[in-house]
């Protein structure tokens, strides 16, 4: 008897990149000689626990998509939306046709996943609805407001139960399914973690990784055109 493999994971990566700017958008950029996208969908598609992997991809990168998952296991493809939000809700909504019993939702913006991370997610999902990789925060925090042409300090922020939330996020499909389809779209929400939580369902913190930061800005792909942009947008 073939053995009953119930996981899927859902990869987004139909965003623009805007704060990382280049040609491209940085999910088909190249990391360590392959597009970024590249690097965690071997990941899943290797380990041993995941049968199904949905790509979500912008409108009319089919092509770029293809190329850069070239000669791996085909990827289902699923077209995002204009947010992340909607994006993953896109990926959840294909998977509800035929559900899987979990769901690790990935950014394709964060290309170095490890076994040991899915697997201490999927571990914890044995008595929580959902599980997340945070890391500790080690800087000091500051509250800070606009004053003429600079930000300056109004406040400091305790940091002993603050944690920094990475992806992959680790899901039972029924509880992050839900939290999707009744989430009030009005309200953004950029970590599927909250959706969770807001809708009742109790959220592991496990271990994640410092590589496994997102590539956000220019900076994180070693760009030297950063003159104008000391001080990355705060958002
Ligand atoms: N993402 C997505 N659909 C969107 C927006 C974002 O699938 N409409 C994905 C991105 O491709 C990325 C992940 O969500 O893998 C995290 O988002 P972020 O780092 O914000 O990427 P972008 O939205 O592309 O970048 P920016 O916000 O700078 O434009
Ligand atoms: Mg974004």
């Amino acid at each position: 008897m073939s053995e009953q493999k119930d996981i899927a994971a859902i990869i987004v990566a139909a965003g623009i990149g805007s704060r990382a700017g280049g040609d491209i958008p940085k999910q088909y950029r190249s990391i360590g000689g392959k597009p970024m996208l590249r690097h965690s969908y071997e990941i899943f598609a290797s380990h041993s626990a995941i049968d199904r992997i949905i790509v979500v991809i912008g409108g009319g990168q089919e092509e770029q998509a293809r190329l850069a998952l070239e000669g791996l296991p085909p990827p289902i493809i699923v077209t995002g939306g204009d947010t992340r939000r909607d994006s993953v809700h896109q990926g959840l909504k294909y998977l509800s046709q035929s559900a899987p019993g979990q769901v690790l939702i990935h950014d394709a913006a964060r290309p170095f996943l490890t076994f040991s991370v899915i697997d201490n997610l999927l571990s914890a999902l044995t008595t929580h609805s959902g599980a997340v990789p945070v890391l500790p925060v080690v800087d000091s925090l500051a509250r800070g407001h606009f004053a003429g042409d600079h930000e300056v300090m109004a406040g400091t922020v305790p940091r002993e139960d603050l944690w920094r939330v990475q992806t992959p996020q680790a899901f039972h499909f029924a509880p992050i399914y839900d939290a999707h389809q009744n989430w009030d779209v009005s309200q953004e929400a950029t970590d599927d973690a909250r959706m969770a939580m807001a809708a009742g369902h109790d959220v592991a913190l496990v271990p994640g990784e410092e590589a496994l930061s997102k590539y956000t800005f220019a900076q994180d792909f070693g760009d030297e055109s950063m003159d104008d942009n000391i001080m990355p947008p705060i958002r």
